[in-house]
């Protein structure tokens, strides 16, 4: 099936018209920048560009940065609170006169990756994080997601007597907040992986999200608690995961 898949980010709004047969792209990325303050009005005069330029007349997935409960917005860390409880899934399918399918955007990335990606087909517990404005988690058992995990918003103890939410510690925003070095950014990338992994047990965690390319600046510094890998399809995973969701519900 072919299916319209948007990414929507803390930074960012991407979109690309997907094969959810192959998981291949079947046009160029579309990126429009996430309007801030990120209220309704102005995400759907962003989404209305995106709706212009591909013209899609098709199933439309669309991943969102926060815990989505019957396809409503039920948590909006780094967007504008407002958007909680608005139905984004039904917004986006009046925009688009078709069929919508709203998921959590980690959800989505990792769905994609385990269909799609290095984790293919691998049985025990996987968890798959995304890293960029915040910490995306999703939780796989057997290859199936179990849906709205937030361990970026797990505290960490950061000091003495301080704690700290994991992705205002050790997202890549707070890399580019602290100015730090990718070795400096690895120490606290690797406190993370040690504090979810004593409370999940994952047999493997896989990282994806912008900072999945720039392993070769970071891997080295790591100790991980268990197999720690990059995800193959990177950034384009939650495109793909949102098209292979909406795929998946559209009837
Ligand atoms: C949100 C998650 C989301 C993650 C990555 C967090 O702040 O709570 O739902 O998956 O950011 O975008």
């Amino acid at each position: 099936m072919e299916v319209l898949g948007i990414d929507i980010g803390g930074s960012g709004m991407k979109a690309a018209l997907v094969d959810t047969t192959s998981g291949e792209w079947l046009t160029e990325r579309f990126r429009i920048d996430t309007p801030h303050p990120a209220k309704l009005p102005a995400m759907l005069d962003a989404l209305a560009e995106v709706s212009e330029h591909f013209k899609w007349q098709g199933p439309v997935g669309c991943g969102f940065p926060g815990v989505i409960r019957e396809q409503t917005i039920l948590t909006a860390a780094n967007l504008h609170k407002s958007l909680i409880g608005i139905k984004l899934g039904e917004e986006i399918s009046k925009l688009f006169g078709q069929s919508a399918w709203l998921i959590n955007d980690a959800d989505a990335a990792g769905l994609a990756e385990v269909r799609f990606g290095l984790a293919k087909e691998r049985p025990g517990v996987a968890l798959f994080l995304t890293i960029g404005t915040g910490i995306g988690t999703a939780l796989f058992t057997d290859g199936k997601l179990v849906p709205n995990s937030e361990l970026g918003h797990m505290l960490m103890k950061i000091g003495k007597d301080k704690y700290c939410e994991a992705e205002h510690y050790a997202a890549d925003s707070a890399r580019q907040r602290d100015d730090l070095k990718w070795s400096q950014w690895a120490e606290r990338f690797d406190e993370f992986l040690h504090d979810i992994y004593a409370l999940m047990q994952p047999d493997e965690i896989i990282i994806g999200g912008g900072v999945a390319k720039k392993g070769h600046k970071f891997m080295d510094e790591i100790d991980p608690p268990c197999p720690l890998l990059l995800a193959t399809l990177q950034n384009r995973a939650g495109i793909i995961g949102a098209a292979l969701a909406a795929a998946e519900h559209h009837s």
